[in-house]
């Protein structure tokens, strides 16, 4: 994690930007895995208005001017969309860049770092995890929303801000490769789940065949769709807006949709180690289904309708061959807290994905009753 700021730098950076009024304070909101989040507080006559600054983390985002020209586009992309269409309160329907004082929509400070600033969105929650049913529909909607809100953005494409971020095949390489070298003698303690990953390569390919039909179309997708991506009305718990826009770039629907999948149908975390409590839960699916399917509303072509029960597996099967490809390299990529982490993160996976598996062909007719 980097350096957490203080509030005289905070505020340097925050003058950085084209903000009217008086700056009253500012402090750290949330230092994650990837960014980290700051707000300020201004003086604007009369009123308190906050605004969020983020330094971008320039060691997972190799581009950063990649990264912030996509958020550009895609915010302006939507908000203009929104103002054609006459809505009100725009501020909460989509994230508002603060262009800098020299006219960028980012600031470089001294240390080479780039920061962004967003209008805060105000009287919102977000959740770590899905609660209820309710909120699955809601992250169905939202993400749903995004897609079908950025179908028609304009020629050229975004940039890939992560190469090969959902290149499936790549990690299935890699796997093959980390298997074969045996770096520090584990695969042999563990070949059931190697089994497993093995025996399944018919995900990968299933994917393979629909990209090179053509007609499974690349879109441009968000890529990181867990539920505290969403914003909620604090009073509705109706969905605003999704944020984390670091990674929006050319993908697939099935990328989105089924990360949901992973992320929201278990009510277990993704470490869990109790694996009896880890499955697909169908009224879950079926909400995250229900809300995708209104938003993105008639834009799905009938090859990724016919997907959408897959993709749970195909992002869960990627995940947990992630997992253990780690696992066999000696847990060098995601940080770990315990010796088998990995492992139980892989297992996991494996977990679910059989359980989708066992739920796919109910699955897939309720999305096709839709
Ligand atoms: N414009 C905003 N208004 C209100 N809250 C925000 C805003 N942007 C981010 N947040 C809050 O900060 C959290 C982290 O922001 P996010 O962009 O998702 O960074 P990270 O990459 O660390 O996940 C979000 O989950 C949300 O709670
Ligand atoms: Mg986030």
């Amino acid at each position: 994690m980097g350096l957490v700021y203080d509030e005289s730098q905070l505020r340097d950076i925050s003058t950085r930007f084209h903000i009217y009024g008086q700056i009253l304070h500012a402090e750290p909101c949330k230092i994650g895995h990837i960014n980290e989040t700051y707000t300020a507080t201004y003086e604007q006559g009369g009123n308190e208005v906050r605004y969020v600054h983020q330094k971008i983390n320039g060691k997972v985002f190799t581009k950063p001017l990649e990264v912030m020209e996509n958020v550009d586009r895609v915010t302006r992309h939507i908000r203009q969309k929104l103002v054609d269409a006459g809505e009100s309160d725009i501020t909460r329907k989509v994230l508002i860049l603060i262009p800098s004082r020299d006219g960028n929509c980012f600031y470089q400070d001294d240390d080479g770092h780039y920061w962004r600033t967003y209008v805060y969105v105000e009287n919102i929650r977000t959740y770590e995890s899905v609660e209820s049913t309710k909120q699955a529909l809601e992250a169905g909607k939202a993400f749903g929303l995004f897609v079908q809100q950025l179908s028609d953005l304009p020629s050229p494409g975004l940039h890939e801000t992560i190469v090969d971020f959902h290149n499936v095949r790549k990690r299935f390489d890699a796997f093959v490769m980390a298997l074969q070298k045996d770096r520090i003698n584990r695969a042999k303690h563990i070949q059931r789940e190697i089994q497993f990953f093995l025996k399944h390569e018919s995900v990968v390919r299933k994917l393979e065949k629909a990209l090179a039909s053509g007609r499974l179309p690349v879109r441009t997708t968000h890529n990181d769709t867990k539920f505290n991506n969403v914003l909620l009305d604090a009073q509705t718990q109706k969905q605003c807006c999704v944020v984390d826009l670091d990674t929006v770039m050319p993908g697939t629907l099935l990328y989105d949709f089924g990360d949901m999948v992973r992320t929201t149908t278990s009510p277990t975390m993704e470490d869990e180690r109790d694996l009896s409590k880890v499955r697909m839960r169908m009224p879950m699916f079926k909400a995250l289904a229900r809300g995708y399917l209104e938003a993105t509303d008639g834009m799905m072509t009938r090859t990724e309708k016919n997907l959408i029960a897959f993709s749970g597996k195909l992002m869960t099967y990627t995940i947990g061959l992630r997992f253990l490809t780690d696992f066999l390299q000696g847990d060098t990529y995601f940080r770990v807290h315990r010796p088998l982490h990995n492992l139980d993160r892989s297992r996991t996976q494996i977990k679910l994905a059989q359980s989708i598996e066992r739920q796919e062909e109910k699955m897939q007719a309720y999305v096709d009753s839709l």
